[in-house]
């Protein structure tokens, strides 16, 4: 049976993706589309439901995209949200006024006498996230008006026999509480959507799926030591077994204890058959000299593929091997199929990125999950706790947390300085309340310190715990500073070369969170 699938219908603005998450976590799977999907398109799909998201302030704006009526005469199940809201008031011939009713960031909404399924028993009164310049100010024929702001006569309304249904507000985000219980009653109750989508129901779908493609064939998958690539192995070894080759290349700009994280506990985890490369000389050599930092990103990954299909080249002597596994995340995917293409500020190429002319089929079992649902398959894998937690860690590695040249020595002592650094968050129990803290050895400066009797020259190391939601956009996190204390005592006193620790406070932009 075809799993039920949720489109949400992107209307441009931030929200797409949160809304898709939504819906999951409502255990329902959600897809989204751009707004210029035909409608013909939607009812090719068989969606369960639809959701309009929001977008931009006004639908009035120039440029601001219509819903085609005809979606509301398919029968499909359509619940629109704010921007959405509107222009699914104005399909339907309801009033949109451009009066500029404007209302912005937390908002009370009162139930009306009839508060309709989406609202019934929820308090009378209750803040909501609304973001809107527009307002409806009479709802289509046959719809009930259940909620209202001061400001707006029609701040949610529901026709649950055409099983149609909207909000002015955002019920996605965490300033709406009572959002995803409304989410959920539109997807349950109104649309009639039987929950299934669940994280067994992932990993069987996934494997099944898995199996379908390769056959009998072979596969190999590149890991890096983070929850993608191990998350996306795990899922092909229980679908193939043997047939797998994982190949791990140790570039040796990895942190303390990530090799044995792959080599013993996800090898213990899976039962894969693992290939480690020792490549750290290697990879030391192309770098001897080189300070800029898009260059040492350029070796690294030259580097990284002619290691990897050496590597490769040997799994393959044994067998023909026709597929490659990869760790691609559906918001990959969704940036990639309708983005415009956003500058590009540092040359990303992911290490365990491969040329296009690779001859193998890609395997890519994530390709339709988001992060959190890598990780809750993987803990369900029981994957080592510290790999599915893993923050992020770029693929360049410690190579690019070096300023400066990148030798064996400070390689060893920037490992030492993180290895405190994260041992002493994770005590805190910080790991969730940070996106990442990369540790930086600023190993072209020195100043003078006194420890003990004498004076030394040491190199400073910067701390830049960062606080985001998408790596896009980051803010300092403001660390306890008893937190702070400790790791600078420490990292002072047991990393030989280290003789300050420094505290970076600058949010993104303008700073990026990596410091090369
Ligand atoms: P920036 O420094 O651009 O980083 O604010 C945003 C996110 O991307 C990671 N990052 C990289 N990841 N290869 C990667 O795989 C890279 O070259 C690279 N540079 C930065 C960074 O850790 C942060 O999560």
């Amino acid at each position: 049976m075809q799993t039920p699938t949720v489109l949400v219908v992107d209307y441009g603005a931030q929200y797409a993706q949160l809304i898709a998450r939504r819906v999951r976590e409502a255990d329902v799977y959600s897809e989204i589309v751009p707004a210029s999907t035909p409608v013909s398109e939607i009812v090719r799909r068989e969606p369960a439901a639809v959701v309009l998201s929001g977008g931009p302030a006004s639908v009035y704006a120039e440029g601001a995209p219509a819903v085609d009526p005809a979606l509301f005469e398919t029968g499909i199940p359509v619940f629109g949200m704010c921007y959405g809201f509107q222009a699914m008031a104005r399909a339907l011939g309801g009033e949109v006024s451009p009066d500029g009713t404007r209302e912005y960031g937390r908002t009370e909404i009162a139930l009306s006498g009839t508060p309709g399924t989406l609202h019934d028993g929820l308090p009378a009164r209750h803040p909501v996230w609304m973001s809107h310049g527009d307002s409806v100010t009479a709802a289509p024929q046959g719809f009930t008006v259940t909620a209202s702001s001061d400001r707006v006569a029609v701040a949610a309304f529901e026709d649950t026999g055409r099983r149609l249904a909207g909000v002015q507000y955002h019920p996605e985000v965490g300033h709406s509480p009572h959002g995803q219980e409304v989410l959920r009653r539109f997807l349950h109750d109104v649309a009639g959507i039987t929950p299934g989508w669940t994280t067994a129901s992932i990993i069987d779908e996934t494997v099944e799926a898995i199996r379908a493609q390769v056959g009998d064939g072979h596969a190999i998958c590149g890991l890096s030591g983070g929850v993608d690539s191990a998350v996306a192995a795990a899922l092909v070894q229980r679908a193939i077994g043997d047939r797998l080759t994982c190949v791990f290349v140790d570039h040796g700009l990895l942190r303390a204890g990530e090799r044995e994280q792959v080599e013993k506990d996800f090898v213990a985890a899976t039962g894969a058959k693992l290939h480690t490369v020792d490549a750290a000389d290697r990879f030391l050599d192309a770098l001897a000299g080189v300070t800029d930092p898009e260059e040492k990103r350029k070796i690294i990954g030259r580097e990284f593929i002619r290691v990897f299909e050496a590597a490769t080249a040997e799994v393959v002597a044994d067998h023909h091997v026709g597929f490659l596994v990869q760790g691609t995340l559906y918001p990959d995917v969704v940036e990639s199929g309708g983005g415009d293409g956003t500058a590009t500020i540092k040359s990303h190429h992911n290490v365990g990125g491969l040329p296009d002319d690779i001859e193998f089929a890609l395997v890519e079992p994530l390709r339709s999950l988001f992060k959190d649902e890598v990780r809750t398959v993987g803990a369900e894998l029981r994957l080592p706790e510290v790999i599915v937690r893993r923050q992020p860690f770029p693929g360049p590695g410690l190579g690019i947390r070096i300023i400066g040249e990148v030798t064996h020595d400070r390689l060893e002592t920037l490992r030492a300085a993180d290895a405190i650094a994260r041992e002493e968050l994770t005590a805190a129990g910080l790991d969730h309340e940070i996106w990442q803290c990369p540790v930086v050895l600023l190993a072209d400066v020195r100043s003078v310190g006194v420890q003990g009797d004498g004076r030394t020259y040491g190199h400073p190391i910067v701390l830049r715990p960062v606080s985001s939601e998408d790596a896009m956009t980051a803010d300092w996190t403001r660390l306890p500073y008893e937190v702070l204390e400790r790791i600078s005592t420490r990292v002072t006193n047991e990393v030989a070369e280290v003789n300050r620790v420094v505290l970076d406070v600058t949010s993104k932009p303008p700073g990026t969170i990596e410091w090369e």
